[in-house]
């Protein structure tokens, strides 16, 4: 800043020296006669070319002089520009054989017209050849001038080419991008702070069905169902106060509604950033219904196999047919009332088609005895925790299968087995099932006992409420049974 400052007076100072009228301390001077007038008049002038030199030379802009098409001055950076030093083209080349071929006519004209005083100042760009043959763009700012008597074409000369090759670059970037922007398959979609479209590719042209000029400044949220309005809304509106586009996401899967009005699963991610009209968020919003579709189909393709074995399981042992799918059921239905996440409802059902396949170990002779069990063969029949857990840790679930099946008969008290843990130290998913299979179990037929009915099942719940099964699993499942009517499926044949 100083130094430009100081430049700045330094030319004005040279300026009021030349200008025809002079400044009145320096007419002042003048008239007052004698040769100490003259000595300082002539070192003023001396100290003027001084700093003009000082200033020409150190400029970081070219500058030159031409007379009769010969370079008379460069300054240092003008003959940088080129690759030469100054005493390699003053009075050696002249500005044609600086340019260009393509250019030599336009330049040509340029100096001529300011050497043959038809023109006082001209500008214009121009490709110049360094050199080592390499090609630079500058802009040329140059004016008519009289130097020595004769006409003088004067000039300043400013580098364009590092410009102009960013300028090129960030032109091939945008080029670039738009290609992508407009070829790629999802729906890219860009809104302002106040959450209006303010760019659109053909993406979403297709996916929601709006032509760009049709959706250009609507709001965004038309684009999405109705559940999802109010919450996008008021979350994009902080994300917009904060710019912190963390807050956007929970959206990440949302639903999105076509022109149509019909509604698909979407998957969403957002950026943000600012552009020179404010903030932008650019989302990029995929179809996934099919994907969605496919994993629903595999998700009931996995029931389906895990039922059917479950099933055969049972097979062995026909007094307790359908257990392992009436605890499923019921231990579903129990997640589900107690507000459980929806993974946990899907993860105490499979965990409940599954929790006995230890049986498969247990001779069916012992399964299926009449009679109450001698304590070795009580010791066997408990096995099937710790066998089922074998079976199942085997299979990458993404629910915890195998610790449902080892801990299903542990109870709260620590009375139960093969570990005897205690409350929280049993896995929440195992106190469902404990709950659910205890209450099956009572309510049908066994081998050594007729079936008792849901009413002494709800009963033995009550009775051991907080002491062997969870009291809040318990609440929901005497909730289920007394105020929403649920029963299992095979009630009637018991
Ligand atoms: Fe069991």
């Amino acid at each position: 800043m100083v130094v430009a400052h100081t430049k700045l007076g330094l030319v004005m100072a040279v300026g009021d020296v030349n200008s025809e009228s002079g400044p009145r301390w320096q007419e002042e001077e003048l008239t007052s006669s004698g040769s100490s007038n003259l000595e300082r008049e002539l070192s003023s002038l001396k100290e003027s070319e001084e700093l003009f030199r000082l200033l020409v030379e150190s400029s970081p802009v070219g500058a030159y002089l031409i007379q009769d098409f010969k370079f008379v001055y460069v300054n240092p950076t003008f003959a940088e520009l080129f690759g030469y030093k100054p005493e390699e083209i003053v009075n050696r080349l002249g500005p044609l054989d600086l340019v260009h071929p393509d250019d030599r006519r336009k330049v040509e004209e340029n100096v001529r017209k300011r050497l043959q005083g038809e023109a006082e100042t001209v500008r214009y760009t121009a490709r110049g050849v360094r050199k080592d043959g390499t090609v630079i763009v500058g802009e040329i700012f140059g004016q008519r001038a009289t130097f020595r008597g004769r006409p003088a074409a004067v000039g300043s000369l400013v580098d364009l080419t590092e410009k102009l090759r960013l300028l090129e670059s960030l032109k091939e970037s945008e080029e670039r991008y738009r290609s992508m922007f407009q070829s790629i398959k999802d729906a890219i979609v860009t809104v302002d702070a106040d959450a209006q479209v303010v760019d659109w590719n053909k993406g979403a042209e297709r996916l929601f069905g709006y032509a760009r000029e049709e959706i250009l400044g609507q709001p965004f949220i038309r684009l999405v169902s109705e559940r999802y309005r109010g919450k996008l809304l008021a979350a994009f509106r902080r994300a917009a106060e904060s710019g912190d586009v963390r807050l956007l996401e929970e959206f990440a899967e949302i639903e999105g509604v076509r022109r149509n009005g019909t509604e698909f699963a979407a998957e969403m991610s957002i950026a943000c950033w600012k552009g020179r009209e404010g903030l932008r968020f650019t989302g990029i919003i995929r179809d996934v219904t099919e994907r969605k579709e496919a994993f629903a189909r595999l998700e009931r393709l996995l029931e389906e196999v895990v039922f059917a074995f479950s099933a055969a399981v049972e097979t062995r042992d026909p007094y307790t047919a359908r257990h392992q799918a009436n605890v499923a059921a019921l231990a579903r239905a129990i997640a589900a009332e107690m507000g459980l996440p929806e993974k946990v409802v899907k993860g105490v059902y499979f965990g409940g088609l599954l929790h006995d396949v230890g049986k498969l170990s247990i001779p069916t002779e012992i399964l299926s005895k009449p009679t109450p069990l001698t304590p070795t063969e009580r010791a066997l029949v408990e096995q099937h925790t710790l066998k089922g857990y074998e079976i199942l840790k085997r299979v990458n679930f993404p629910w915890p299968v195998a610790e449902m099946a080892l801990q299903h008969h542990e109870r709260v008290d620590g009375s139960g087995y093969p570990r005897g843990l205690k409350g929280d130290e049993i896995i929440l998913e195992a106190r469902i099932l404990a709950v659910a299979d205890v209450v099956e179990a009572i309510s049908h037929h066994r081998p050594y006992r007729p079936a008792r009915g849901t009413t002494q099942a709800l009963r033995e719940l009550e009775e051991h409420r907080g002491v062997l099964y969870d009291p809040r699993v318990v609440d929901a499942c005497l909730s289920l049974f007394r105020e929403k009517g649920f029963r299992f499926e095979t009630e009637a044949e018991v």
